[in-house]
């Protein structure tokens, strides 16, 4: 029996990662389905989820979350405004809120919905085939036991990893939220470089998912630090080693370090954004931009160092 067993669930925007939600919960038999109401505005995409899962789909967000446990929001950070002001108000003390919204920090959301009981996550893509990771963070307010039903609502997709600073939560958008798009990216250059070589494209595709996915299946396996196994294929004078400083020659790892760095910045400023839209910034002097400010707003290096041992799940 899972933490949900007996819990009703509400998913507000019911699109693409709402539906992995539905689906991983039902897959795992977490939540029989008459549990679940979706709201969603296209009549369409409602007849859709309930041919489907099966479960009960509304157009309105107030009575998709009416007599729930708990409350998946997954509108897009552009709509996160008008949705949350409709449940501002009419949502109970007992209810929890898990919200996957990018960039929505706590202080958006319980300011936003005016609730204290709430979860900040950040899945990313692979969330929909199950293999995605989450990162999330509970605001004081939300007692052990909905943790619990938070854990098992977003590990529907996949692994989970709770910390317990929401700086964690920004920092992974960075790096896991936003990973598939730089592997993605790899994925593609190396498809390209192959097919300039000769290959067909269907062979140089599955060639270098294969190697992908071999490589992650092998780290994963062996535990090993991945610079191990790297010098485990790198015979010296070999072609590893030609290879490779090619790519120290482009700057691969700074380049790397780089994105990550622009993406963590961007997710500061969509919060901020969101505080500002919401008036909860108004006299801050100094927006949280740029590597400084990102910096500043992580609590420095050392202390996400330190944050970063105490928090571990
Ligand atoms: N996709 C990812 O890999 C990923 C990863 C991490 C975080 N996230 C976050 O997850 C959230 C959802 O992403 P998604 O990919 O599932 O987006 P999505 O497929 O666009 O889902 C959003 C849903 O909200 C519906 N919607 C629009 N206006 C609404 C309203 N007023 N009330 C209720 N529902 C409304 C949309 O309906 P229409 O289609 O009819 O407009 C859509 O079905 C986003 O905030 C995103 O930042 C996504």
């Amino acid at each position: 029996m899972s933490s949900l067993s007996h819990s009703r669930v509400a998913t507000v925007g019911s699109g693409v990662m709402a539906e992995s939600i539905i689906a991983g919960l039902l897959r795992g038999k977490l939540v029989p389905p008459e549990r679940i109401t979706g709201s969603e505005p296209r009549p369409e995409r409602r007849e859709e989820l309930e041919r489907q899962y099966g479960v009960r789909m509304v157009a309105s967000n107030l009575d998709a979350v009416r007599d729930t446990d708990v409350i998946l929001l997954s509108v897009k950070p552009q709509t996160l405004n008008k949705v949350g002001h409709e449940l501002c108000g009419h949502l109970q003390p007992d209810q929890l809120v898990v919200s996957i919204v990018a960039g929505a920090n706590c202080n958006v959301l319980t300011n936003l919905l005016e609730h204290s009981q709430v979860v900040r996550s950040m899945p990313n893509t692979p969330a929909q085939i199950g293999c995605g990771v989450t990162v999330w963070y509970a605001t004081p307010a939300v007692t052990e036991e909905q943790c619990g039903k938070a854990r098992t609502l977003l590990q529907a997709l996949g692994t989970d990893l709770r910390v317990e600073d929401e700086r964690f939560v920004e920092m992974a958008t960075a790096v896991s939220g936003t990973g598939p798009a730089y592997v993605f990216l790899v994925m593609e250059a190396l498809i390209d470089a192959a097919v300039h070589l000769g290959f067909p494209r269907h062979v140089a595709h599955d060639l270098v998912i294969e190697t992908l996915e071999g490589s992650t299946a092998f780290a994963k396996a062996t535990a090993h630090h991945p610079a191990v196994l790297r010098n485990m294929v790198t015979s010296p004078g070999g072609t590893s080693a030609a290879a490779i400083h090619e790519l120290e020659s482009g700057r691969l790892r700074t380049v790397l370090s780089e994105a990550v760095w622009a993406s963590y910045r961007r997710t500061i400023e969509l919060g901020a954004d969101l505080e500002q839209g919401l008036g909860l910034n108004e006299g801050d002097p100094e927006p949280a931009g740029g590597r400084r400010g990102a910096q500043r707003a992580a609590g420095g290096s050392a202390a996400r160092r330190s944050a970063g041992r105490k928090s571990a799940v």
